[in-house]
């Protein structure tokens, strides 16, 4: 097992950030060397350095001589520079770390939890060597095209309130992604699945620590499958799982559905831990769930019930009813469409 020290995290860099802010707020015009040159304080050629070494990391960027430089297109990957800057833009305050490979963001968190790090703050990687998924499961997660992110809180409150965090989250970020897939239909699968057309394209992880009366800390994975090719999946996912691009039909900016995912993370705590919005759980969750009148299959204390899901109760167990019409409510585990 590598050590934590061998995880190479990407720093946001303030005098690239710089450079980076001025070219994205005009996406529309030309920004001039040498304003570039007197904000940093540096030479017009160090700023043609600072240009270089965007490219290099796969931006392009257009040089005209008397206009200056032009952002033509971001880079397809994760960039941390990039994370930050839509972060900022939509106002959510968390320091996002950048790990082009680690073995696991949720592991990564607890790590940076026990040296200390002050919640909130996230982990974002390109490529997890341990992804780990629900019930001991792996989470495929070699493709720098996809998004493998844990955002970490310290609420300090009664463990009650975690209850519903994950079908919170779920929620929010449903609802963030579907403005970038305005045509295919976002759903969640109780608990803890997003689907599209019956394959999946995400999984959340929540995992806590308590003490007896206090939620000490939550980190919330999530493993988004955004610009990967479906026909490249493993053999064991490839007929049901999916990913954006699939479903939408184009090539998604990966930083800015990071950072939406991110802000969709916090207002899910906002709404759910630290109680704002007016909004009812079975009101949100309801016009999004995927299982509504489906016949589905669960095991409950070792034995297997089959009922047509109708929704959640307030406390976001799933109600299943059997064609008897005896009523059950699922709590915990997975459950799966009847075929
Ligand atoms: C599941 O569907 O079983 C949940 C999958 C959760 C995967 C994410 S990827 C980021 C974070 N780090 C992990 O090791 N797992 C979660």
């Amino acid at each position: 097992m590598p050590q934590d020290t061998e995880y190479r995290q990407i720093q946001a860099r303030d005098d690239a950030l710089t450079i980076l802010r001025a070219l994205l707020n005009a996406p529309d015009a030309f920004v001039s060397g040498s304003i570039l040159a007197e904000q940093l304080g540096m030479s017009r050629p160090a700023i043609h350095g600072k240009l270089e070494k965007l490219r290099e990391q796969g931006f392009e960027v257009d040089a005209v001589r008397n206009k200056g430089y032009h952002l033509v297109k971001e880079p397809e990957v994760l960039h941390s520079d990039l994370i930050r800057y839509y972060t900022e833009k939509s106002g959510t305050a968390m320091d996002v770390l950048y790990y082009p490979v680690i073995d696991s963001t949720n592991s990564e968190a607890e790590r940076q939890l026990s040296h200390r790090r002050k919640a909130p703050f996230a982990i974002a990687s390109s490529c997890q060597t341990k992804g780990r998924g629900r019930l001991g499961r792996d989470w495929h997660s070699a493709t720098a095209d996809n998004l493998y992110l844990s955002v970490v809180f310290e609420p300090n409150i009664p463990p009650q309130a975690l209850q519903h965090f994950t079908l919170w989250a779920g929620i929010h970020i449903c609802r963030a992604l579907q403005t970038f897939v305005p045509k295919a239909p976002l759903k969640i699968k109780w608990p803890n699945d997003l689907h599209c057309d019956g394959r999946k394209f995400a999984g959340m992880l929540t995992e806590a620590k308590m003490d007896a009366d206090s939620l000490r800390s939550i980190v919330f994975g999530i493993g988004l499958n955004v610009n990967s090719n479906p026909s490249k999946y493993p053999k064991e996912i490839k007929k049901t799982a999916t990913s954006l691009y699939a479903v939408g039909g184009e090539g998604l900016p990966l930083n800015q559905v990071a950072a939406r995912v991110i802000e969709a993370i916090q207002a899910a705590y906002d709404t759910c831990i630290l109680g704002s919005g007016s909004e009812s759980l079975i009101e949100a969750w309801t016009p999004l769930s995927s299982l509504s009148g489906q016949v589905v299959t669960a095991i409950m204390n070792g034995k297997e019930i089959t009922g047509s899901a109708s929704g959640i109760d307030e406390t976001g167990a799933l109600i299943l009813t059997a064609s008897d019409g005896t009523v059950q409510k699922v709590r915990a585990g997975d459950v799966t469409l009847r075929k």
